[in-house]
């Protein structure tokens, strides 16, 4: 039941539409007064008439019925209270017969967005860096299917560039098959970082390393076959870190799958006497734009990143006929993606208003927490599984009986993780601290999960009801039957925005109105079977949508804890 859109249908205001009155009625501080209210202030000039008497015209003119229960008017406002036994009924019918499906839409449905997000370089340490962009696309992925668009996830990997004529260099010199086998990622960063370090007394290293990067280009066999090889030892030590987070793609198209796509795009801008020569290389002046020229080509020919992600965009275009295509990329890369979004947009293509950089802020570790390998290097993985190991301490203490610690260790550290990531605005900048993702009682996902065990546990004792009479309610039964009522709109702004931390405090809100509840009213020991019986209905509904919403997170909920 949309109220705001049934409240602003019954008014009649000359000149005013009832859109117009939908944005204006709010939520008044003290439900007291009322469930929603229309200041009237607005009105005075158009009307030439004071809002206090606006308001008590508007007042007399309404007609209650079974939805809206009371009008009053006070001081320029008209307050509107909305009929509680009929408004949790509806509520709690709706999420106890949607179930999974509750807070889902089919809004998007026919329409395709192309999520780029996680986007790892190969060989390089998949560090704290990437936790954002991952559990963010993650959250974006899942919330936009659930709201019926087809989406595509795609791993934009960074596997292009002299990087790996380096690699293989160094490989050549002092690597060990089967301690690179093993090392993954880890031996493959210690290799480059050996490379640097040698290069430095022997430039002649440098020189190799270009002809080597020249030889993939070239298809030469050995090369790419070791390039190849270290994709795959990369791609299969992300893996379990994508497993942990259940983060999944559609699509790994990454930097070098674009290589042999640029020159299309270069020939467009040539014709449509867009670039220009700069010292040897090529760029598109952005000066007008108040932005440094766009590189679009080095002096020696060679593309540069913002020509691959130009031929990225163009091919994402022609392959998915996309909506919308997102970049989860850290805000660092502001000026990136405004150059090539504008380049893009300067060659006619119209679908350049499409492309969206939902950019974040940066996480960095709460100092002292761990050591940093070799040049502030933090490890993903290795937070994770410290994450776990730490809730495993927890709740080993709390409650050493339990059984499968070890699986409801793993939700709750790495929902931890995924959690406080996705807690605040995306663009802040956060400092990850195990203690504080950790705790039972702020707002966090042990906290939600933990309510959520609670809940689950009286519902085991005293049955999940999917029907049910609406008794006398109390306040905080009404509290919290609204905050569930929230969850579509939720969702919904959490989609529009690119914002999954409203789902996230969304959570938190659910999951202290439920533990408010749970203090003010009996549920199991209660006489009245009536009311037992509507209340563990409501706790039912409670855990149902929590459930929904940290699915869309990526984070599960143990049965107990
Ligand atoms: N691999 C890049 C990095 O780590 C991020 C790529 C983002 N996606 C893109 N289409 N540019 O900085």
């Amino acid at each position: 039941m949309d109220y705001k859109k049934y409240i602003a249908e019954k008014i009649t205001i000359e000149g005013i539409g009832a859109e117009e009155l939908v944005e204006l009625i709010a939520l008044p501080p003290n439900t007291e007064m009322g469930d929603y209210a229309l200041p009237c202030f607005k009105f005075a000039k158009l009307l030439r008439k004071s809002p206090v008497m606006i308001a008590e015209d508007l007042k007399n003119a309404f007609v209650t019925d079974e939805v809206i229960g009371e009008v009053s008017a006070v001081n320029g406002y008209v307050n509107f209270k909305i009929n509680k036994s009929d408004f949790v009924a509806s509520t709690l019918k709706r999420i106890l017969s949607e179930k999974e499906a509750y807070g889902s839409s089919n809004e998007g449905e026919g329409k395709t967005i192309c999520i780029d997000y996680s986007s790892i370089n190969i060989a390089k340490p998949f560090h704290i860096g990437h936790l954002s962009t991952t559990v963010l696309g993650g959250a974006l992925y899942r919330i936009l299917s659930f709201l019926g668009y087809k989406t595509v996830g795609i791993n934009h990997l960074g596997d292009y560039g002299t990087q790996f004529g380096k690699l293989i260099s160094a490989y050549k010199r002092w690597g060990v098959k089967d301690e690179i086998e093993k090392g993954g990622i880890r031996a493959l960063n210690e290799l480059y970082v050996r490379f640097h370090q040698e290069a430095e007394n022997h430039p002649e290293y440098d020189d190799e390393a270009r002809a080597y990067f020249k030889k993939i280009e070239q298809g030469d066999e050995e090369c790419q076959a070791l390039f190849k090889w270290f994709k795959e030892l990369t791609l299969k030590d992300v893996q379990k870190i994508y497993d942990l987070l259940d983060i999944r793609f559609d699509s790994y198209a990454g930097e070098s799958f674009f290589s042999d796509k640029m020159q299309p795009i270069v020939d467009e801008l040539k014709e449509k006497g867009l670039l220009q020569e700069s010292r040897g290389a090529q760029v598109v002046d952005l000066e007008e734009y108040s932005m440094t020229p766009c590189m679009i080509l080095k002096s020696d020919g060679s593309s540069l990143y913002a020509t691959r992600d130009m031929a990225a965009a163009t091919y994402r275009k022609k392959e998915y006929d996309f909506y919308k295509c997102l970049y989860v990329v850290a805000y660092q890369q502001n000026l990136h993606f405004k150059q090539f979004f504008k380049v893009l947009e300067l060659m006619g293509k119209d679908w350049a208003k499409d492309l969206v950089h939902v950019a974040y802020g940066m996480v960095s570790l709460e100092e002292g927490t761990m050591s940093t390998r070799k040049g502030n290097v933090v490890f993903l993985e290795d937070v994770i599984n410290k994450c776990i190991e730490k809730a495993y301490t927890i709740i080993d203490e709390k409650n050493p009986d339990l059984e499968n610690k070890k699986d409801v260790a793993k939700k709750v550290g790495v929902g931890a993780v995924i959690f406080g990531a996705l807690y605040n605005s995306k663009i802040k900048d956060i400092v990850f601290s195990y203690d504080k993702v950790l705790t039972f009682d702020g707002e966090t996902s042990v906290y939600v999960q933990y309510t959520c065990a609670r809940a689950n546990s009286v519902l085991m004792k005293g049955g999940a009801p999917e029907t049910f009479e609406v008794p006398e309610l109390t306040a905080s039964e009404i509290e919290l039957t609204k905050a569930l009522a929230n969850f579509p709109e939720t969702v919904k702004d959490a989609a529009e925005k690119y914002e999954p931390s409203y789902i996230a405090r969304f959570a938190v809100d659910v999951a202290q109105k439920f533990n408010k509840f749970y203090i003010d009213c009996k549920i199991l020991s209660v006489e009245d079977e009536k009311t037992r019986n509507f209340r563990l209905a409501l706790t039912n509904a409670t855990c149902q949508t929590l459930k929904n919403a940290f699915g869309l997170l990526g984070i599960g909920i143990p049965e107990k804890m």
